[in-house]
């Protein structure tokens, strides 16, 4: 198995708009506690009531965001939030297994995290803030 990293920010992980970078930053806080949690070797309860505070938090987020897309009328806006949806649903699936008498690895669950968050800002994030960015210089080259 992959080794077990923590999220550091830097600007590579910026979408440039400060909002959504504030959130995404306070997301890679608490993924940050849920490593300390498995270095710590903390049990799964623990693991889990972490993991379901950082649903609640990626819920609120997805909401902001989502009402954000469709403000400027964002073409990608479905499969944008299909991939939101899909997020939660696999995290929920594991907030659920890690109760159970079979609990998947908390190794496993960080390492989706991981993956899924930084993939999900560098790429499907700063997608819609580019078109936005594009779509601003546009009215206001429209009005000059
Ligand atoms: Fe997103």
């Amino acid at each position: 198995m992959e080794k077990l990293t923590k999220i550091e920010w830097s600007d590579s992980l910026s979408i440039g708009n400060k909002s959504v970078d504030e959130d995404h930053k306070e997301l890679i806080h608490i993924y940050n506690d849920l490593v300390d949690l498995i270095l710590f070797e903390k049990d799964n309860s623990e693991f889990a009531r972490v993991l379901s505070r950082m649903t609640d938090y990626s819920l609120k987020h997805f909401r902001k965001e989502e009402s954000y897309m469709q403000r400027f009328g964002y073409p990608h806006i479905d499969s944008h939030k299909a991939s939101h949806r899909e997020y939660i649903y696999n995290v929920a699936m594991y907030n659920f297994d890690l109760l159970g008498t079979t609990p998947p690895d908390p190794k496993k669950i960080a390492q989706f995290l991981r993956k899924w968050w930084t993939s999900h800002i560098q790429k499907t994030d700063m997608d819609y803030e580019k078109y936005h960015k594009e779509v601003n210089s546009k009215t206001i080259y429209k009005h000059m």
